[in-house]
Formats: structure tokens, sequence, C-alpha cells
């Protein structure tokens, strides 16, 4: 298969207090409003390429509304929908988006909408945020806890093989690892990528009935010590962390969790391994072998199962798990297979 996809472009998520969770990600999060249009924030990091990298729109419930992936050419995406349509899932086309080009919009066969474009408009720094870098979209964000750019989204699925098996198969996503619960053959979450990073997608084992949710969205810094920075900043500003900072075993990022206003998880990373092997033949880890936690010293936190919308009547261990992931659930050191 050629290469169809290039990389996550932007992500949009609902939220049922717009307003809020925009001032969070401006004034916690360092990121910068750049537009607003029909109810819609549209923000950036100071290193995305193109204008806007995260969409927040208005919604009930906190929600994976779309993600949107550049395509690699015109020709790409033609046979991107071409794919998608010979694996049986129907999408419809729009002559174009705010600040992008004709798109392909369609929902996957576990509950995902997905955006693919080609035609984006570059963002181009205005004479206060030019860079004297040539190279780099806007000057670094003097707020002390500003991501980067957008590193990837996590989704829920109820078959993560058989989630990693359509986006590979279709649009030729790498597959690049699986966790298995130690204690029974259940696969809770898999790694898949566009390009050399461990993943621009991840998903996890979703035991609800709610199809297309989404664990969390993740930003990236350059080094370890932005992302201890940001921790700390959070903190001091009234942001806990729910999980990290730590490393994960699994892509071999530096990692810390925390929630915005709408309760929606945020991950941030930095570091971690680049892989560039056409043919990767994914391992399967155990979380007893640190994939989630790699130092192995710390539970994963009960609320991390926690999935977006929430399922009807969410506790960690009782979202329609089977009796296997129940006890699984209840073991703090077994459900480490996230990242
Ligand atoms: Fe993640």
């Amino acid at each position: 298969m050629i290469k169809l996809l290039s990389h996550l472009a932007h992500l949009e998520i609902a939220s049922p207090d717009v307003d809020a969770s925009a001032r969070f990600y401006e004034e916690k999060f360092g990121m910068r409003i750049v537009d607003r249009l029909d109810g819609r924030v549209y923000l950036r990091c100071w290193g995305d390429y193109y204008h806007y990298s995260l969409v927040v729109v208005p919604g009930a419930e906190p929600a994976l509304a779309a993600m949107a992936w550049r395509v690699t050419s015109p020709e790409a995406l033609d046979t991107a929908v071409s794919n998608i349509e010979e694996h049986g899932v129907t999408g419809t086309w729009a002559a174009s988006g705010h600040r992008h080009g004709k798109a392909y919009t369609f929902t996957g066969p576990y509950g995902h909408t997905m955006k693919l474009f080609w035609d984006v408009d570059r963002f181009e720094a205005d004479a206060d945020h030019a860079s004297i870098y040539p190279d780099r979209p806007e000057k670094r964000s003097s707020h002390a806890a500003a991501p980067r750019f957008l590193d990837h989204v996590t989704v829920a699925s109820s078959d993560v093989r058989g989630f990693a098996k359509w986006y590979s198969g279709t649009l030729g996503f790498r597959t690049m690892a699986f966790v298995d619960l130690d204690e029974a053959p259940i696969t809770v979450f898999s790694v898949l990528t566009t390009n050399e990073k461990s993943h621009d997608l991840g998903v996890v084992k979703d035991t609800s009935s709610r199809a297309g949710r989404v664990n969390h969205i993740a930003f990236w810094v350059d080094t370890h010590e932005d992302l201890l920075r940001t921790a700390d900043v959070l903190m001091e500003n009234g942001t806990p962390m729910e999980y990290g900072p730590s490393i994960h075993g699994v892509g071999e990022q530096n990692f810390l969790y925390f929630r915005e206003p709408s309760g929606l998880r945020v991950e941030l990373n930095s570091g971690g391994y680049r892989n560039y092997v056409p043919d990767w033949e994914p391992n399967t880890w155990k979380p007893s072998e640190g994939s989630n936690n790699f130092y192995r010293n710390g539970a994963m936190p009960h609320s991390m199962t926690e999935s977006f919308p929430q399922a009807e009547g969410f506790t960690a261990t009782e979202e329609g798990a089977s009796d296997e992931m129940k006890a699984a659930l209840l073991n703090p050191y077994a459900v480490q297979g996230r990242g």
C-alpha cells in the first residue's frame, strides 16, 4: 500500500462549557486561541504548522467530535476514500472546512469520526508572533507550560485488535505494539502510527456498550524538563496530576495526565523512540513488563480507565466489564496497559 496518511492535523473535542475549556487550554496550558466561529473555538500550539490543532465545540458531554488527518497527496486522498468504501464504510465529502480544503469525513466501524484532507492553510505568524527561526511557524511561547504541538489521540474500542486491523488494513497505519492482560488473553491497548513516532493513534479496551469514545488527547513538549515544569505549573495553578509524571514502556515517552474543565483527560509527552521499519511486527507486552509505567513502581489510578463520554453509571470496575476484566481492574498492577 502506498503511504496514505501523513500525520494527525487536528482534533475536535466537545465540551459542555466551551468557554471554560478554551480558557483552560489558553491560560493554564499555554495554547493560543486563533479563531472563534459558530460557537467553536480554534486553538494552536506555538509549533503547530497549520492554523490550529484543537477545536473546542459545544456538546452535552466531553467527547471526541472528530480526529483529522492530513493525507500525503491529493491522489492519496482518493485512494484512502476508495479503501474506506471498499471496507464497507461510506462517508461524506465537503468542499472545504475552516482553513482547509475539501475533506472526506466518515465514522469508522467502532464509532469514531475521522476527517481526511490534503489542502490546508499553513500558519503564518503576524509580526508579534514571528520566530527568528525560518522553520518555526511561531516563536516559542513564553508561557511556562506550553506544548509544542499536538501529538496523538487515544480512543476506546470494544475490540482493540479488530480496531488495529481495520485501521492498518484500510489506511496503512503501522501497528506498533499490543498489551494483553497478565491474567487473561484480553488485549487492552494498542498503538498505531502514520509516521516515525510510536503512535499518533492509540486504542484502549472499552468494556462499555458506548461506541466511539475517547480516552485522552495528547500534546508534545521537547524535553523531560519541560514536562516536569508543566506538571509543577499546573499543580500550582489548581490542576492536579491524574497520573505521572513517569515513563511508558510502550513507546518510551515521558508522560503526565491531567483533566481539562469538561473532565476530558489530556496527556503531555516528551521523548520516546523513532521507528522507521516498514514491516515492523508488533510485540505483545504484559502490564507486568511495565507497558504503561516502565519503572513499575506506581499503580495506575482506576480513574484512568474512564473514557468519554462516560458510560452509564461509570465506576472503574463496573463499566460492563467481564469478571476477568473486573479482577484485572481491581489489581492495581494489572491495568497498566495504556499509553
Ligand atoms: Fe497517550
